[in-house]
């Protein structure tokens, strides 16, 4: 990670803790990331899991790569420097979310494994929840919800994942879905009981 450019910045603490926004929240931030293929189901999913926590009063939120890409980070496109840079934004921000008593859920491609590793590195431990959205790029093709693949087997998208771009599968993520064989509500059961088990939310 680079040191900032500027100098002569002091970090200025707050009065408000973790503890005191989790006594109030009734549940601890975190970030679920959820990482694989365009088309695997990350975003599908994630909306899915912000709904079902959202209906049980916990506090979510949703960070998605397409979505990001309209606004602050629309100077990046998919080169391996900006697809990090990318990464690295987001982390930031995920880490804030998770600071603010959040349950952050991001959906990005994020394809390469060194990006993630880095987030993982700067968030506190337990606060990077890794979820693989695991589905294989024939199947991602075939659903092709985007028209994404169909232009990039013509040549009309450069370094498109999966196709021309490499996808660096996690070593040992927290969860993994395989959405090719799972339902929408089994891949969001799955989560939320991940959550449950291990004390971020209460059991409903
Ligand atoms: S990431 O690789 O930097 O993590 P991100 O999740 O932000 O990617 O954006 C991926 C989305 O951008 C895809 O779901 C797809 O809709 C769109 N997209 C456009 N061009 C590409 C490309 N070359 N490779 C992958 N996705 C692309």
């Amino acid at each position: 990670m680079s040191a900032p450019k500027s100098t002569n910045i002091v970090w200025h603490p707050g009065q408000v803790t973790r503890d005191d926004r989790q006594r109030i929240t009734g549940h601890r931030g975190c970030t679920v990331w959820f990482t694989g293929l365009s088309g695997s189901g990350k975003s599908t999913i994630a909306v899915a899991v912000e709904k079902a926590l959202w209906d049980r009063g916990v506090r979510s939120y949703i960070l998605d790569g397409d979505n990001i890409r309209h606004g602050l980070n629309s100077d990046l496109g998919f080169s391996p420097e900006d697809r990090t840079e990318n990464i690295r934004r987001i982390g930031e921000v995920a880490k804030l979310f998770t600071d603010a008593g959040v349950i952050n859920l991001t959906a990005f491609i994020s394809p390469y494994r060194s990006d993630r590793d880095r987030v993982r590195s700067i968030m506190g431990e337990g606060d990077f929840v890794e979820v693989h959205v695991d589905c294989p790029v024939e199947e991602c093709e075939k659903r092709d919800v985007k028209g994404l693949y169909a232009k990039a087997r013509a040549g009309k998208i450069p370094e498109f994942t999966g196709i021309s771009a490499p996808y660096e599968a996690p070593e040992k993520p927290e969860l993994v879905l395989e959405t090719a064989k799972l339902s929408e509500a089994e891949s969001v059961a799955k989560v939320i009981a991940y959550l449950e088990k291990h004390g971020y939310v209460a059991k409903a």
